[in-house]
């Protein structure tokens, strides 16, 4: 059975080093000033047609900090009842806006930035619920602004060459895929991981990443059975997914915030193997193994902390006046969040937006 994989995840990934300025320059708007709103800032910062514009906090004195720390022109907070959000996307000189919340706040935030007719890139995963992801899509069609989910992985020249060499059928018919990713999460009960309200649990945190594997290699699965723990709050501490293929090919996902997991990827075909060497978000080597031959090793580099691609592809798309990015199209993301919708029903996870999506 032949099935349909995006053509762009088959493409040679263009080896043109990322910084390279494609257009004219972005002014970008930053929501949140957490974690990987730091991270990505830094390597925002390398390129050379990115404006690092504007930030919003809720709070203050953390907008104006953040600011002063990257070099940002303005700074936003909430004030009198409006969100330091909405007052940036209303800043006519922001060109695309990153959101950098917590799963449970990319709806309202993004919303609020499409219908201010901006351009916006959203952290994973891209929302709480398929329901939402739909409003999103919508909205952006409507309005003809460029909307992405960050996941970063898929730009990655490592990623874009492990699918290239599942697709040219180097490894005969790929048969099975298995993808782990884990790492023990410090029991912090403000850390918005462990919380209901803010969308916690493996899935939306790290299942982005491990699906993108049996996706890559052989698209949406037809079937799926899932197992998981769930904390106290109701939120999935661990799961395992098993796809199914009509095909009869099969997948094995494992997603964990309490263990340390092998973070590996295998792709394995009828004539050889792939395995991720160095981790499964940005992998430094892919080891290759046909039949009983020696395997092979490619070695890859990576710019900054590997966010540059993405910010790349957005910055492209952004001047050329696209809605949509064709390696990581709103399909993606609509067909993901309605699989994780199937995973939760399975093992009884609901999160508050959920209430407002059933109405
Ligand atoms: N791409 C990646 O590699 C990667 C890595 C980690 C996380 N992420 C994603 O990025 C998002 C943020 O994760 P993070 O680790 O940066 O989280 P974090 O460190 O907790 O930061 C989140 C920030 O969001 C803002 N915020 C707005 N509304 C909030 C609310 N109601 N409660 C708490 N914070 C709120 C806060 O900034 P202010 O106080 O300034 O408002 C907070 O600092 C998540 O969706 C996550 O999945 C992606």
């Amino acid at each position: 059975m032949t099935r349909h994989i995006e053509r762009s995840w088959l493409s040679s990934q263009d080896s043109t080093d990322p910084r390279t300025p494609t257009g004219r320059p972005l002014n970008w708007g930053v929501v949140a000033t957490g974690g990987i709103a730091r991270t990505v800032v830094r390597d925002l910062a390398m390129l050379p047609d990115a404006t690092l514009h504007a930030v919003s906090s809720r709070f203050a004195d953390r907008a104006e900090e953040f600011a002063r720390e990257f070099g940002f022109r303005r700074h936003y907070a909430d004030d009198g009842g409006v969100p330091g959000y909405a007052a940036l996307a209303q800043d006519p000189d922001v060109d695309v806006v990153y959101v950098a919340t917590p799963h449970a706040q990319h709806y309202e935030v993004a919303k609020a930035v499409i219908e201010a007719g901006k351009n916006v890139l959203v952290e994973k995963a891209f929302t709480i619920n398929a329901h939402e992801a739909q409003e999103l899509v919508d909205l952006a069609r409507a309005r003809g602004v460029f909307l992405m989910e960050a996941v970063w992985s898929r730009f990655l020249p490592s990623i874009q060459r492990a699918f290239e060499i599942a697709g040219s059928g180097e490894l005969g018919d790929v048969q099975w895929v298995s993808a782990d990713l884990g790492f023990p999460a410090p029991k912090d009960p403000m850390n918005r991981i462990w919380a209901v309200g803010a969308g916690g649990g493996a899935l939306l945190d790290l299942t982005v990443y491990t699906l993108l594997w049996p996706v890559g290699t052989l698209g949406f699965p037809d079937s799926l059975t899932a197992l998981g723990t769930l904390n106290a709050e109701g939120v999935d501490e661990q799961n395992i997914l098993a796809l199914g293929y009509s095909g009869g090919q099969l997948a094995t996902l494992t997603s964990s915030l309490l263990a340390q997991g092998p973070r590996v990827a295998t792709v394995a075909g009828s004539e050889g193997v792939l395995t991720t060497v160095g981790g499964i978000n940005n992998p430094s080597g892919l080891r290759v193994q046909r039949g009983w031959d020696p395997a092979r090793t490619e070695a890859f580099d990576v710019v900054g902390r590997g966010y540059v691609y993405e910010l790349r592809e957005v910055t492209r798309c952004v001047q050329q006046g696209l809605a949509q990015s064709p390696t990581m199209p709103w399909s993606h993301s609509l067909s993901t969040m309605r699989l994780f919708d199937g995973v939760r029903q399975q093992l009884g996870v609901r999160y508050p937006n959920d209430e407002r999506a059933s109405r």
